[in-house]
């Protein structure tokens, strides 16, 4: 049966429109919600254009009261009734009480190559660093944040010259190409990790 997918946004949602974009034809699952914190993310009225049904829910009037902004986010989910959660640059952190009940069924991307870099500024920090390879990761959503199984990661090589600009520029391509791809065998009942390129 096909699996429904939500697709949770913060931003201009470019991981979220390659995620819609690739669920046609055979793909095992198809999109049924994208949902954002921000009224005004460029991602919600792409979505749209692409005939996806979308939503937001303002986490501001909940004034830090993160359990209660989740319960307002797990509601609105429900009517939406997705197997499949996706994480596509979602600024919220997730308390442990939201995440448990979307356990196995709840991926995010991440901009770099973890157990590496975990938080912000992920780009800079392997410049940093002096890596000669950077990337990016899929992978299951659990209660530790950027942490869980890993689905799948995709690399490239960080050059002499970058800034975290050029790096971060880099990086997204593989992303747009890793996150559809994970998608698709996770949403076929295939958890083996999907490693680009
Ligand atoms: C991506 O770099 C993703 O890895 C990170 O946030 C960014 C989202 O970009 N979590 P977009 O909104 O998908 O364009």
């Amino acid at each position: 049966m096909t699996k429904r997918v939500a697709i949770l946004i913060s931003g201009g949602g470019s991981n979220m429109i390659k995620l819609v974009e690739s669920m046609t034809g055979d793909h095992p699952a198809r999109a049924a919600l994208v949902l954002s914190n921000d009224a005004n993310a460029g991602g919600l009225k792409r979505a749209a254009e692409m005939g996806i049904e979308t939503d937001f829910i303002d986490h501001r009037p909940f004034k830090g009261d993160r359990p209660a902004f989740e319960a307002a986010l797990h509601a609105r989910l429900m009517q939406a009734q997705p197997d499949i959660l996706c994480l596509a640059g979602f600024m919220r952190v997730l308390t442990a009480g939201f995440v448990d009940r979307w356990q196995g069924r709840m991926l995010n991307i991440h901009p770099s190559l973890l157990p590496k870099y975990t938080g912000l500024h992920t780009h800079a920090r392997a410049i940093a660093a002096g890596d000669t390879e950077h990337g990016c990761t899929v992978h299951e959503v659990t209660p530790v944040l950027d942490d869980g199984p890993v689905l799948g990661q995709a690399r490239v090589p960080v050059l002499p010259d970058d800034t975290p600009e050029t790096l971060a520029a880099r990086v997204l391509v593989m992303e747009h190409r890793l996150y559809p791809a994970v998608l698709r065998r996770f949403a076929a009942g295939d958890h083996r990790p999907v490693m680009l390129p």
